[in-house]
């Protein structure tokens, strides 16, 4: 019989707080959560296939399981944004999987662990247009300092960028009710955690659409909640968590936004802008609906609002007839902008995505790895002089662990998304501080408390 079980996950945000529902899930079947892998008897692995190396990772992982089913009696399944990837599964189900299960299917998990034990097979990798886990509160019991915790306001997503496989593995835009929303950062305050991130693929097109009956059964009213709206909501009705958000996309990121962010104090200053590209000619071949000039003009009234807010980005090199010039142009909007941090991928060709479909992957991965480079040096010089301008300026940071490097350290971070060292000195978890900079590191500001400001 299964009582313990292990999770192993890869990929994004999304996923962590797929591993809580998940987690809730199986604790309401009475299984034990083991944080040894080795003591479990089902290991579920969460995986990611956004990029090929993601699902090379899987692969690795499942093979080690494997041997380890060979010495003892394990279930494994395998879920989230790669089950859908059937043909690989196909090889290996009958050896090593003992279900698959997509994203939107975990309320089936306890139907599935008596399926395993009969020793059936089980596969189900429906999408739903539905489900949003609204009605189950994510487990939280691996995280371990309940400072910061993510909050899923949307799943899936619309846009249909040509690069991009999440459309396909996680299915149709949906957004969940304000109300269960405010309900999980409500508890979440409750058991004390001070900052929450709104999670979503496109958090920007988050739309609810309420009913209500102005008079019994006679007059109907349809009320919209936008993501401003909602931001605004939680920044009021909870004015002591600190709130942040991710991902944002350019087409869909409103002036109304960037008002609520700069009006509330408690909404971080952070916006997580990704660009993918700075050459017009690839932004429509990504489908991406906006031009660079429509990127830069957001930035500049983000900027105009909100004087003090950092900025990333996720950028992709190597994208399907992408040319030096195009490359050229991507590095000018990253001189132009001067972002405060960034991602950087290398473009990897996506079964089933449009682009796999109708472009060619014509860039060579030498080129790729280089123009990866020339983006990660640049970034190196403005990550640099922007951690510069925050010498001796005071941040309030919230305390969320012991530094890596030195446990007589805190590790916090501002409202700005900036990872802050200082030494302890008698304060504890989950306090906020005001801290004066006194150095930096290439992605690290280092200071010292001071007690008044
Ligand atoms: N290849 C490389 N990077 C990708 N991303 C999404 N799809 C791909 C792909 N096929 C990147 C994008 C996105 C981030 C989450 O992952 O930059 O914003
Ligand atoms: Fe993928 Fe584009 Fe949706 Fe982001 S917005 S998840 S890149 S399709």
């Amino acid at each position: 019989m299964i009582k313990k079980f292990h999770i192993i996950s890869y990929g994004c945000q999304m996923n962590v707080y797929d591993n809580e529902i998940i987690t809730s899930i199986l604790i309401r079947c009475n299984l034990l959560y083991v944080i040894n892998i080795l003591d479990a008897d089902l290991i579920i692995i969460n995986t990611c296939s956004i990029r090929e190396k993601a699902e090379t990772t899987v692969y690795n992982k499942l093979l080690y399981l494997n041997s380890l089913k060979k010495k003892k009696k394990i279930y494994i399944g395998v879920v989230g944004c790669m089950v859908r990837r059937l043909k690989f599964i196909n090889n290996l189900k009958k050896n090593i999987i003992d279900f698959v299960l997509g994203p939107d299917q975990y309320r089936e998990l306890p139907y599935i662990i008596k399926s395993i034990e009969n020793n059936r097979y089980f596969s189900n990798v429906l999408l739903s247009n539905e489900e949003t886990y609204s009605n189950i509160f994510p487990s939280k019991i691996y995280n371990i300092n309940k400072v910061t915790t993510y909050v899923t306001i949307t799943r899936g997503c619309d846009n249909m960028c040509t690069f991009c496989v999440v459309p396909f593995t996680r299915g149709r835009e949906r957004s969940k009710s304000p109300k269960n929303i405010l309900n999980e950062c409500n508890k979440l305050y409750e058991m004390g955690y001070k900052e929450v991130t709104l999670l979503g693929q496109n958090v920007d097109s988050y739309l609810w659409t309420k009913e209500t009956h102005i008079k019994k059964n006679i007059k109907k009213e349809f009320k919209q909640i936008n993501f401003s709206m909602l931001l605004e909501l939680i920044a009021t009705k909870l004015p002591n968590i600190r709130i942040r958000f991710c991902t944002s996309n350019p087409h869909d990121m409103s002036l109304s936004v960037i008002k609520i962010i700069k009006k509330y104090n408690n909404i971080c200053k952070y916006i997580h802008l990704p660009v993918q590209s700075g050459s017009n000619k690839i932004l429509k071949l990504m489908k991406r609906k906006y031009t660079r000039l429509n990127y830069i003009k957001l930035i500049e009234n983000i900027r105009n609002i909100i004087p003090e807010c950092a900025i990333s980005y996720d950028i992709i090199t190597g994208f399907c007839n992408e040319t030096e010039k195009d490359h050229i142009d991507t590095l000018n909007l990253m001189k132009y902008i001067k972002y405060d941090f960034g991602y950087m991928f290398i473009y990897s060709h996506r079964k089933g995505t449009y682009a796999y479909n109708k472009y060619k992957d014509n860039v060579s991965f030498d080129i790729k790895k280089r123009r990866l480079y020339d983006i990660i040096k640049l970034q190196r010089k403005h990550s640099k002089l922007n951690l510069k301008k925050y010498l001796n300026t005071i941040q309030h940071v919230l305390i969320e662990s012991d530094s890596k490097k030195n446990s007589n350290y805190w590790s916090g971070r501002n409202s700005q998304n900036l990872i802050i060292i200082f030494k302890k000195n008698g304060e504890k978890l989950g306090e906020f501080v005001n801290v004066k900079i006194l150095s930096y590191t290439s992605a690290t500001l280092i200071g010292e408390k001071i007690k008044y400001y």
